[in-house]
């Protein structure tokens, strides 16, 4: 059984026997080990059940360390992390021969963020490699914000959960790449395309891509609960067409509207930020419930907003 932890020295020592940790970041918590290490990534894949195609994210200590993964970076990448590093920006670029195949999935390409968690950033100190983490949940399942998440799916498998407290964000990286100097946006994430276009100028959308595995994180079936899920602009004619299921609505923010019994919200003021924080924990909480059916409502299309719609269309696929 896992052991959940804020000792550092415990995860340090897994770590360097090439072992995996699971360890808290500010998006989600991430399943950690030795990316300059093939053997001990492979058993991230094992742990996950995640495809051998599909590529993993390498979490930096510092910025100057990028020269260690990465390799002719483009300006905009610069520009981007001046701006938003430590933080919820992945980039792809262009790899360092020695980065093993099973972590870039044989691509010429990998994928890197500095990560703003305090612990994160001091056991990534305190190594002398760095972490290639994917989120911590079963292939397509719900990503995990908490230590209790992660113990839920993965006690038996793994030996130690560093524990960092509720993630902040609560939503993956955005992941941006480039082809040449032109950017393009592979994952809506935690740092709204908004943002990001007023440092680098407009982003080129590659969208929904079903079993394309030069983009898997953007299969169209992922973050998924059990239960059933729909997403609708309308909860109150959802939940009155299906008031014979055991139903859950999850809805943005209380308004002035005739909410039926079991109904739960994001947040309880008009904020993406808040309801992108708690989206996660809630699925997690109605999905323990033994439902038929969850109706999620539709968020506005803007920010973070965009970010939710995409993980909770994602997770109303077929
Ligand atoms: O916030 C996050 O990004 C979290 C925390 C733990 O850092 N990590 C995360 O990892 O979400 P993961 O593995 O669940 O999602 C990473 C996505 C995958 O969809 C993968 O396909 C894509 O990044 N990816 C990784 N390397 C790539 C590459 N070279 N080219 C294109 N996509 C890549
Ligand atoms: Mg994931």
């Amino acid at each position: 059984m896992s052991i959940i932890t804020k000792n550092l020295d415990i995860a340090i020592q897994i770590l360097n026997q090439n072992d995996v940790v699971a360890i808290p970041t500010e998006t989600v918590y991430g399943l950690a080990a030795n990316a300059f290490n093939e053997e001990a990534v492979k058993k991230i894949f094992e742990i996950k059940k995640r495809p051998l195609f599909n590529p993993l994210i390498v979490h930096i200590k510092s910025k100057e360390y990028l020269n260690q993964v990465a390799q002719n970076i483009p300006a905009k990448a610069f520009q981007l992390i001046e701006a938003f590093w430590p933080g919820p920006l992945t980039l792809i670029l262009d790899k360092q021969n020695h980065i093993p195949d099973t972590v870039t999935a044989n691509k010429n390409t990998v994928a890197v963020r500095m990560p703003n968690h305090p612990i994160a950033l001091a056991l990534l100190a305190k190594l002398d490699f760095p972490l290639a983490a994917p989120s911590a949940n079963p292939f397509k399942g719900i990503s995990s914000t908490n230590a209790a998440h992660v113990y839920a799916y993965f006690k038996y498998d793994l030996k130690c959960i560093l524990d960092g407290g509720d993630c902040e964000k609560g939503l993956e990286s955005t992941i941006i790449g480039f082809d040449g100097e032109i950017p393009i946006l592979y994952r809506h994430g935690a740092v709204a395309i908004e943002d990001i276009e007023k440092v680098i100028g407009p982003l080129k959308i590659i969208t929904h891509q079903e079993n394309l595995p030069a983009a898997p994180g953007m299969l169209l079936k992922h973050y998924s609960p059990k239960t059933r899920l729909i997403l609708t602009k309308d909860i109150i004619t959802a939940a009155a067409q299906n008031a014979h299921l055991k139903v859950a609505v999850l809805a943005f923010y209380p308004k002035d509207a005739k909410y039926s019994s079991n109904h739960h919200f994001l947040t309880q003021k008009d904020s993406l930020e808040e309801a992108a924080s708690n989206l996660y924990t809630k699925l997690h909480e109605l999905d323990a419930l033994n439902l038929d059916l969850i109706i999620a409502e539709m968020l506005p299309n803007i920010g973070l907003g965009k970010t939710i719609n995409d993980r909770l269309t994602r997770a109303s696929a077929q």
